[in-house]
């Protein structure tokens, strides 16, 4: 083992090891032997230019046409809206939440889902989407099976956090958890960051992971028993997700789509949020930062946004397209970030500017991947309420204010 750490220049994750206790010396090796260095190494080589990889040749940047909801004619609505109850009752829908984030900005140490949201609402984010699925299935007298990906830090939590709460009233054989992949970080000069003498520093891989995820763990062969065929994907944070929605299951079925994603219509050119548009002719998802200003204010004849939809991470798949994602893998993006370490003389740095990679998949680049997808344009006020921040903007207190505002829940 030391030869191939030499091999990458990453000995030093062996450096404490005559000082770590019997367990904890076979914990480290079996962290060691779990990662994939060729992999690291080609990361940490593309470090420096990884934007530049990830959008380099792809072709020419058009607007993505999209349908707005409320343009579609009622007859076309309910032809929609009953497809999609149809595949409900017949036990083809799946709702999958991603759960496993770290919430940095948010600054709470548990779960994100496990936030408890108080006076009005009296509920955790987990209660809140599970209530929505409850609802649903009270309605149409089926069960939707719910998928909640986890992560390597938060799973026993998010697990234990369920059994506590009786999981909120839901069929338990109806929830299912798995956990997602991980990565480790590195450190500026490209050594594998270790937070203590017997720690490796690993952090989630990122929402895009989440195909691999479902496959290696088996949530997408559950759903193949069960004969799942659609899937709707979202986060854990946007409170008023529609984790249930038949028109946009029935909307996709019916146009032939095998993937799709509900956008909105930016407040201003410069939101920070990516937008859908298409490049090379394929749609995908541009980053606010990745777009030029020009673009950002480009508007058609009747002044509205030429790239103006903004993606809100929620997507819905037909189950193919796990197959697919988890056999191609999906870029890693860069984010420079703060953490702690030890250094060579095994003593605690704690940095005060960014100091180290992490490495992420982003479930947009899937969408690359295939020749169209359908987007439903919906309305902010009923559909979009994250909670990102503490506090002001996209914080518990605003998302709060837009959930009690909105019909739906009133
Ligand atoms: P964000 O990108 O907002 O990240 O996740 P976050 O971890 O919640 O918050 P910050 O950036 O650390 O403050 C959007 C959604 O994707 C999920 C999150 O749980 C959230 O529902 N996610 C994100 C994952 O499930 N795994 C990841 O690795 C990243």
């Amino acid at each position: 083992m030391i030869d191939k750490l030499r091999k990458y220049n990453q000995q030093h994750l062996l450096n404490y090891a005559k000082d770590l206790s019997e367990e904890e010396y076979k914990n480290l090796i079996e962290e060691i032997e779990a990662i994939d260095f060729d992999l690291v190494t080609k990361l940490y080589k593309d470090t420096k230019n990884s934007a530049e990889l990830l959008n380099a040749d792809k072709g020419e940047i058009t607007p993505l046409p999209c349908v707005d909801k409320a343009s579609i004619s009622k007859e076309e609505y309910n032809n929609y809206y009953n497809l999609g109850i149809s595949l409900m009752k017949q036990g083809k829908y799946a709702a999958l939440t991603m759960a496993g984030g770290q919430g940095t900005r948010l600054g709470y140490s548990g779960p994100k889902g496990s936030y408890f949201l108080g006076e009005p609402i009296n509920k955790s984010l987990f209660q809140i989407q599970c209530q929505r699925l409850a609802a649903r299935n009270k309605e149409l007298g089926c069960i939707i099976p719910w998928y909640i990906m986890t992560s390597r830090e938060n799973d026993l939590q998010t697990k234990q956090f369920f059994r506590d709460n009786d999981y909120f009233g839901y069929d338990k054989n109806s929830i299912m958890f798995f956990k997602q992949g991980f990565l480790p970080m590195l450190l500026e000069d490209g050594r594998i960051v270790m937070t203590d003498k017997k720690t490796i520093k690993q952090g989630s891989d990122g929402h895009g992971g989440v195909f691999k995820a479902a496959i290696d763990s088996g949530a997408v062969a559950d759903m193949k028993r069960r004969g799942v065929e659609w899937i709707f994907v979202g986060g854990i944070d946007n409170i008023l997700v529609r984790l249930d929605d038949p028109l946009f299951v029935g909307y996709l079925a019916a146009n032939n789509f095998r993937l799709g994603g509900k956008s909105l219509i930016k407040r201003d050119p410069y939101e920070k949020a990516g937008v859908f548009c298409k490049r090379g002719g394929r749609p995908c998802v541009i980053e606010y930062t990745e777009i030029s200003d020009e673009m950002a204010q480009a508007t058609d004849e009747q002044g509205k946004y030429l790239y103006g939809d903004l993606h809100i991470l929620c997507n819905m798949f037909n189950i193919g397209v796990f197959d697919d994602m988890a056999n191609c893998g999906l870029p890693y993006h860069v984010a420079h970030k703060k953490t702690d370490y030890i250094d060579e003389h095994g003593n605690l740095i704690k940095p005060d500017a960014p100091n180290a990679y992490k490495y992420e998949a982003f479930m947009f680049d899937a969408f690359e991947y295939y020749e169209n997808m359908g987007i439903l344009r919906v309305k902010r006020e009923e559909e979009f309420a994250p909670i990102k921040n503490k506090e002001g903007q996209d914080s518990p207190q605003s998302a709060t204010e837009l959930y009690i505002a909105c019909e739906i829940n009133k």
